[in-house]
């Protein structure tokens, strides 16, 4: 099997992880979570570091480490993103990852539009702010915090105001990109669209 690569990008919790997992399981692709990248080197700026030299010096450890899906570091990372050199240090990273033989799931703002132009497939997956936040206050709660609705949707609406308007590499569907709209879906809806769009292209 040779290099396949699907884009996958659309905003925070607007089901892009989960839709990005499952088209991997399906089609027995490798999945990178980008936003990782990203958290991970705004984890490294919370502890003081210069987040270009992070985003250089990022190794895989980085990834793994177990703090990364909190909304302090999801802030960190929205900050560090704005960054053009951080977001040139992690280029060949994920574009070696896109290519790998095999096929590749990539999930992020920019995978369709700078990462990977020319992805055999690319997604769009987005949702309303108050579908979004509704969403991610409930992981938050169940994950054991006590974080309040509002702050949670006042929090998902900066972070897209940050993505959307920045310089580098804005969040915006790439003119190709097949827009899935999950506000009305449930997750295993949004994943039937998601494989739909990628089968018919295979
Ligand atoms: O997807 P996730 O919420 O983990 O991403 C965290 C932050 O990382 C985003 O708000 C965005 O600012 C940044 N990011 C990015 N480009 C990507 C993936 C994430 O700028 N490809």
């Amino acid at each position: 099997k040779g290099p396949y690569t699907i884009a996958i990008d659309g905003p925070a919790a607007a089901g892009k992880g989960t839709v990005s997992r499952a088209v991997a399981a399906h089609f027995g692709f490798a999945h990178l979570d980008t936003g990782l990248l990203y958290r991970a080197v705004g984890a490294r700026m919370l502890l003081g570091q210069d987040p270009a030299t992070a985003a250089r010096e990022l190794a895989a450890a980085d990834l793994e480490a177990g703090d990364l899906r909190g909304p302090e570091v999801a802030d960190a990372a929205s900050r560090v993103a704005v960054v053009p050199e951080v977001r040139a240090a992690l280029l060949d990273f994920q574009r070696s990852f896109a290519r790998r033989a095999g096929g590749a799931v990539l999930d992020g703002r920019d995978i369709g539009t700078v990462i990977c132009p020319n992805a055999e497939v690319k997604l769009f997956v987005t949702a309303s702010a108050p579908v979004r936040a509704a969403r991610r206050h409930a992981e938050l709660v169940a994950a054991g915090s006590a974080i309040s609705p509002e702050q949670v949707l006042a929090d998902v609406r900066e972070r897209d105001a940050r993505d959307s308007s920045r310089t580098a590499s804005p969040l915006v569907p790439a003119e190709d990109a097949v827009t899935i709209d999950t506000s009305d879906m449930s997750i295993d809806a949004a994943v039937d669209a998601a494989l739909a769009v990628v089968t018919e292209r295979r």
